[in-house]
């Protein structure tokens, strides 16, 4: 069986499989670790292993390369993107910066590498807010590349922000009328929801934080009813945490077979290109000597501000 294999040349590799929510169920089962991005930039940071093997996408792979220039890192499928980082091209990011020369860069990490090198802080969903409370409010702050996680900060923090244009598409793809139902027909579930989702998905939401953060809120109220807004892949492991708690995925727009929102990226995973990935040791993710220099800083800084 193909876990098994994976297994056992994990073991004769010394590597480590760090794996996000939104990976397929039999890939999770096979991880080390699975968690939300700052759990996995934190195993990332503090691995002995020799190699890591990233069931994520290309941003995620890339940030373990540079807090790991000497170990080999590796992404079962190359072409595992990202809609957020895609929509902040470097080169139109260089230029706003550019063009606000007095602000401080806060990158969420969802970004590529070359952003991260022109960012002073990167951030994730689970310590946004404290990243940008940590910054003296008279400070002014460009926040960037999700322009709805950096409303939902403003709002959490009453801070003005120069936020970038970019979104998620998976995040962007909840139907608010057909939440609106949903709630009609199950008003006694709870509503917890991911901040790269839309102000309008927010608003409904009793609860709002990192897929980590979402399954700790589902763990304080075990038995409970709860419609989820975010990836379906994160049902697995909360479904785990709660097995008596009824899990309702939240409705895309598009009627697809889920009723949910599936990221096609992260699905690129399966667990034959990780057996194969592990065996031939490729693809392999690099980062070049100068972004990698300038891109430790910022995520550093993410993680010294993230330590307690
Ligand atoms: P977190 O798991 O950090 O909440 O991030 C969600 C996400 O969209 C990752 O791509
Ligand atoms: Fe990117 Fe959205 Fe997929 Fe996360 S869910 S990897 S933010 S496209």
């Amino acid at each position: 069986m193909l876990q098994h294999k994976i297994a056992e040349l994990k073991k004769q590799k010394n590597a480590v499989i760090l794996a996000h929510y939104y990976q397929i169920p039999e890939i999770q089962e096979v991880a080390d670790y699975v968690g939300d991005s700052l759990g996995l930039s934190q195993k990332a940071a503090e691995t002995d292993a020799d190699m890591i093997v990233f069931a994520g996408v290309h941003f995620m792979a890339e940030t373990a390369k540079i807090l790991n220039p000497s170990k080999k890192v590796l992404l079962p499928d190359v072409n595992a993107g990202c809609s957020l980082a895609e929509s902040c091209p470097p080169e139109a990011f260089q230029k706003f910066i550019n063009s606000h020369p007095d602000h401080l860069v806060i990158t969420y990490v969802n970004c590529s590498a070359e952003i991260k090198a022109m960012s002073d802080i990167v951030c994730t969903s689970s310590n946004a807010v404290a990243i940008v409370n940590s910054v003296p409010e008279d400070k002014p702050i460009i926040f960037a590349p999700d322009k709805n996680l950096g409303r939902y900060v403003m709002q959490e923090t009453g801070r003005e922000l120069l936020l970038w244009d970019g979104s998620c598409v998976v995040h962007e793809a909840f139907s608010a009328d057909k939440l609106i139902s949903l709630i009609q027909q199950h008003p006694d579930a709870k509503i917890i929801a991911h901040p790269e989702s839309e102000t309008h998905i927010l608003k409904t939401a009793n609860y709002i934080g990192s897929t980590a953060g979402m399954i700790s809120f589902v763990k304080q109220h075990p038995e409970h009813k709860f419609i989820v807004a975010t990836e379906a892949g994160i049902l697995y492991k909360m479904q785990e945490a709660v097995p008596q708690a009824t899990l309702i995925p939240a409705p895309a727009k598009e009627d697809n077979n889920c009723a949910c929102s599936e990221c096609a990226f992260m699905k690129m995973n399966t667990l034959e290109k990780l057996y194969n990935c592990l065996q031939m040791e490729a693809p392999e993710i690099l980062v070049a000597e100068d972004i990698q220099n300038k891109a430790l800083y910022p995520i550093n800084r993410m993680l010294e501000l993230s330590a307690h």
